[in-house]
């Protein structure tokens, strides 16, 4: 049965149906959908536009429908066109008359563009969630690995020494940017469109201040137009995702390359990883690589919106209906991946001697080793030039520059003094570094503090 059989003569193709519908995915909705009744009707009495014998019974049967919906007593069956068909037909065979004055001064495109809010909003609140845990996950990682060395890379070339404590950190400055967005983007869609109808309002005394209280928005939406035409909370939603998707993915694909076998900084737990169907010793990173994968899913609904988007005259055009689907599946694909990703780090090991190693061979100190120069008055340039020589010469003798005497420091330049090998002792190197922001121990105890304080907030 359809809302509006009226002044139709013939039943919709089977095809069109199938085409048309949207009850498969905006089932996902129910609950808000009943949430945005229940307000609507309330408001509908308030304003006696609806009785309040009515709006009893209207109230008792959504209320059913809920718990019987959500204790599986009520099944939602292919046949309705959508969501909204669905649970209004379904109150008005269990109440009768009373149920066919719900939608009285509403629209199916006030009442989705209300349920898709509704919905987003619990979404991105999960999602924060979600992000929250991930973060107090790394700080706890990081106060574990103040002191854990490890080379830091430009151009995934060894660069300078750095601990792990610093490298995870920078994630968490990612985490706690896109809880921002998040943030901002649940501020910003805070408004409530119920009660723009159709696209231009009603003439029913509509109390749209009240509704918008009860569902806990900030107020009404200011254009009844733009209320059922809008949906840039959803593209931002989606940026906003896109960008969480392409940090994790930035993530796991170090995590990837520190489990190879080259690497070997990390372990993952057996628990997270999976073998080969033919090659009994592999244990591959499966999760990391999947969450690498399915960012390509996120940027992808991010653009089919955008694109569905970006010819629509206004206000409301059914197109619109294709904002579900793409945004439901980046949503869970989202919120999965960072679960996924939270347990994959909370039980990988960290094999710190490997780290450390690496921190060793590959000239990390050089930087420190010029800078030593210019403590002791050679212009930088020069010493840059010095210390490049000694690298060379390291490369032909297979060492590192701590491992040359300082005979051979001395034939390349005479300002080195037997205190060198303390200035360019890998630990030296990261313990110097406290500047805010900086890896030495210093700077990241205060940054950590800071971060205790960020998680205390909330
Ligand atoms: N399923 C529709 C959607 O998602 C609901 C709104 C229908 N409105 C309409 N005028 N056909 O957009």
């Amino acid at each position: 049965m359809k809302l509006w059989g009226g002044r139709f003569t013939k039943e919709t193709d089977a095809l069109v149906h199938h085409f048309n519908e949207s009850l498969s995915f905006d089932q996902k909705f129910y609950r808000q959908d009943i949430q945005g009744s229940v307000a609507h009707v309330k408001m509908l009495a308030k304003q006696g536009i609806v009785s309040r014998e009515d709006e009893e019974v209207i109230l008792k049967g959504l209320n059913e429908i809920l718990s019987d919906l959500e204790e599986g007593r009520l099944a939602i069956t292919p046949g309705a066109e959508d969501i909204h068909s669905f649970i209004e037909e379904t109150l008005t065979k269990r109440v009768g008359e009373s149920g066919k004055r719900l939608h009285t001064g509403r629209s199916r495109n006030d009442q989705v563009a209300l349920d898709m809010k509704l919905y987003t909003r619990d979404q991105i609140h999960e999602m924060d969630g979600l992000l929250f845990t991930l973060i107090s996950e790394l700080v706890g990682l990081m106060e574990e690995n103040l002191d854990t060395l490890m080379p830091g890379f430009t151009h995934l070339q060894k660069a300078q020494p750095i601990t792990l404590a610093h490298h995870l950190g920078a994630y968490v400055e990612m985490f706690i940017r896109d809880r921002g967005r998040l943030c901002d983007i649940a501020r910003r869609m805070n408004y409530c469109p119920l009660g723009a109808g159709a696209l231009a309002g009603t003439t029913y005394p509509l109390d749209r201040e009240y509704t918008a209280h009860l569902l806990d928005f900030d107020g009404p939406t200011l254009n009844s137009m733009d209320s059922v035409a809008d949906r840039d909370y959803l593209l931002e939603l989606l940026g906003a995702m896109a960008i969480i998707s392409m940090h994790l993915s930035r993530f796991c694909e170090e995590i990837i390359i520190w489990n190879t076998n080259e690497y070997q900084f990390v372990e993952l737990d057996d628990a997270y990883s999976t073998g080969s169907s033919i090659m009994p010793q592999k244990k591959n990173p499966d999760i990391a690589e999947l969450i690498r994968g399915k960012t390509g899913r996120v940027y992808g609904a991010l653009i089919s919106l955008l694109t569905t988007m970006k010819g629509l005259p206004l206000a409301y055009n059914k197109d619109m209906q294709e904002d579900k689907e793409l945004t439901f599946d980046a949503i869970d694909t989202v919120k999965g991946c960072i679960s996924l990703f939270t347990g994959m780090i909370s039980t990988m090991t960290f094999c710190r001697d490997r780290m450390e190693a690496s921190a060793k061979n590959g000239f990390t100190n050089a930087t420190d080793a010029a800078d030593y120069l210019v403590n002791k008055g050679v212009p930088f340039r020069d010493a840059h030039g010095i210390i490049g020589q000694l690298v060379l010469l390291c490369i032909e003798k297979k060492v590192a520059l701590e491992n040359l005497s300082l005979a051979e420091f001395k034939a390349v330049s005479p300002v080195f003094e037997e205190d060198v090998y303390e200035a360019i002792s890998m630990k030296t190197c990261v313990e110097k570094r406290i500047t805010a922001g900086a890896p030495g121990r210093a700077a990241m105890e205060n940054v950590i503090d800071k971060y205790h304080q960020y998680l205390n907030q909330r």
